[in-house]
């Protein structure tokens, strides 16, 4: 047995005696990679590596809003790629889910604009989108909201819709955070929760996009912190209750259910 199995074991005795009922879980792009959405930094598969043929000054100025008011294009091909609609959950999205039925999720932090969670079942009131989301959009400028059959058509186009408020022709835009706006109102309302949590679960995510990197951070010294991650992130690791269970985050789900005794209920939530 590896030092994670033994630990991944420690934190489902948590959960069982009850010891654990205020969970926070915070994710990125990792979990819904097994879903064939690619993430954004891993070498190779990631988004920031395979945009060359958007010809950017930098990667990551398809999601610069500064970049885009120039130039939408290169963003609404992505879009295209990225749409909900295509995809279905992973398994770790639906131990989120399983996490909620059980009402044990005190709230999901989750940087993910594919709005997986809500498919797999986590009930909207728990879920923080601290990147926002495609589920709706706006005129940059005037703020009016664009219809989303609308919207839809011209992703489906990769042609950017502009403002329908006669007069303004401001660009189109989801409501996902881009690099240099502010993160959502619910994020900031949110951001004492970390601290009561009596476990955090931190999956998917390289944790290097600030402010929700900072969030494993704000758990008490003294609360276990598990992360099911690719790679080391941040600073987990560097507590004497963390338990780091490198790999993908889909088995390491996997085996804590296995320890919960949650398995079978778990596959079925998943499979619908
Ligand atoms: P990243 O691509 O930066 O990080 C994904 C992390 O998940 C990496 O540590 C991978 O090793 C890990 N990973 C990938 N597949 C995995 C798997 N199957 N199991 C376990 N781990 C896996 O994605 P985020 O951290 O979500 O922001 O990126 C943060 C933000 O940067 C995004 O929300 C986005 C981006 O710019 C905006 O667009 C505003």
């Amino acid at each position: 047995q590896t030092l994670s199995e033994r630990s991944i074991r420690a934190v489902a005795e948590l959960i069982k005696d009850g010891r654990a009922k205020r969970i926070v879980v915070m994710t990125g792009a990792g979990i819904s990679t097994a879903a064939g959405i690619p993430d954004f930094r891993s070498p190779k598969t990631g988004l920031y590596n395979n945009l060359a043929r958007l010809n950017l000054p930098h990667p990551e100025a398809v999601f610069d809003i500064d970049f885009f008011k120039k130039n939408p294009a290169p963003f609404y091909v992505l879009a295209k790629e990225l749409y909900p609609g295509n995809f279905h959950p992973t398994i770790s999205h639906a131990f989120i889910a399983l996490l909620a039925k059980r009402k044990l999720l005190r709230m999901l932090f989750t940087q993910n604009i594919d709005c997986l969670e809500r498919t797999a079942g986590v009930p909207p009131e728990l879920i923080v989108e601290a990147h926002g989301s495609f589920a709706t959009q706006r005129c940059i400028e005037c703020k009016t909201e664009f219809p989303d059959k609308e919207m839809r058509e011209h992703v489906e186009r990769g042609d950017p819709p502009s403002c329908i408020k006669p007069g303004c022709d401001g660009l189109v835009k989801p409501d996902i955070v881009f690099f240099g706006e502010q993160l959502p109102k619910d994020f900031y309302d949110a951001a004492a929760v970390p601290a009561m949590a009596d476990l955090v679960i931190v999956l998917g995510t390289s944790l290097t996009v600030h402010p929700f990197a900072g969030l494993p951070r704000m758990a008490m010294e003294r609360t276990p912190r598990l992360l099911l991650n690719m790679e080391q992130v941040g600073d987990l690791g560097s507590r004497a209750d963390d338990v780091l269970c490198l790999g993908e985050c889909d088995k390491g789900v996997r085996s804590l259910a296995d320890e919960l005794g949650w398995r079978d209920e778990l596959e079925a939530m998943w499979t619908g």
